[in-house]
């Protein structure tokens, strides 16, 4: 029989772990928390699409992503910063559901440092003309036949930088939800404004 493991039925051990699948999710980009859905929404619609977890911090408790400014989402965001993540990791049988304040971060300090360290291969995305998400009467990368190529240097790609922005999330709570086939377990984690964690355990 396998073992339980033991956040099975310690909330303690279960909020390092959320931690430690974050954390490989940020390292490892074969991680299935590397690429999490993210849902934001404005009125009675909310869409979700994938993005690549960039950046991580547990003690101030915030998680962040890339995009392009001009992307429909920050359109989005700027109407109604909240926010939710869901990460699924099937060998470990794990879902996370984070809720956040998303703040959307352009030309400033943090996105020059995160752009400094953005990679010629990564830096394609914001190297488009045209905004993300703008109806084309021709199947179209957006981009020219050059940077499909990438035949672009380093110094040509700092182009990129004016689409370039960070969205910064600061997560309010986190969901989990363990799937065992002798019993489900299913936990919360509030933030407190003390920065201090509240955790307590739900009927799956
Ligand atoms: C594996 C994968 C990784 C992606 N990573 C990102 C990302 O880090 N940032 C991003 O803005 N879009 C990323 N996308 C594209 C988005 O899912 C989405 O199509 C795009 O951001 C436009 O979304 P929007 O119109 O809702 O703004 C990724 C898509 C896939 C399939």
């Amino acid at each position: 029989m396998k073992k339980k493991p033991d956040y099975y039925n310690d909330l303690d051990n279960v909020y390092l772990k959320i931690w430690s699948l974050l954390k490989h999710g940020l390292e490892d980009r074969n991680a299935p928390f590397h690429i999490p859905v993210f849902i934001c929404g404005q009125n009675n619609t909310f869409d979700g699409r994938i993005v690549v977890l960039r950046g991580i911090d547990k003690e101030k408790n915030k998680i962040w992503f890339h995009t392009d400014v001009r992307s429909n989402k920050i359109k989005i965001l700027k109407e109604n910063p909240k926010s939710t993540f869901i990460f699924y990791d099937k060998s470990e049988k794990i879902q996370l559901r984070i809720s956040t304040l998303s703040k959307v971060n352009f030309q400033n300090s943090f996105t020059s440092n995160s752009w400094k360290n953005t990679s010629h291969m990564s830096r394609q995305c914001y190297l488009g003309e045209e905004a993300p998400g703008k109806i084309s009467s021709i199947p179209s990368s957006g981009l020219t036949e050059k940077i499909d190529n990438s035949k672009y240097t380093l110094e040509e790609s700092e182009i990129g930088y004016k689409n370039f922005c960070v969205v910064e999330n600061f997560i309010s709570s986190f969901e989990w939800l363990y799937l065992a086939a002798k019993g489900h377990r299913r936990a919360k984690f509030e933030v407190q404004a003390s920065g201090k964690i509240k955790s307590f355990w739900k009927i799956p």
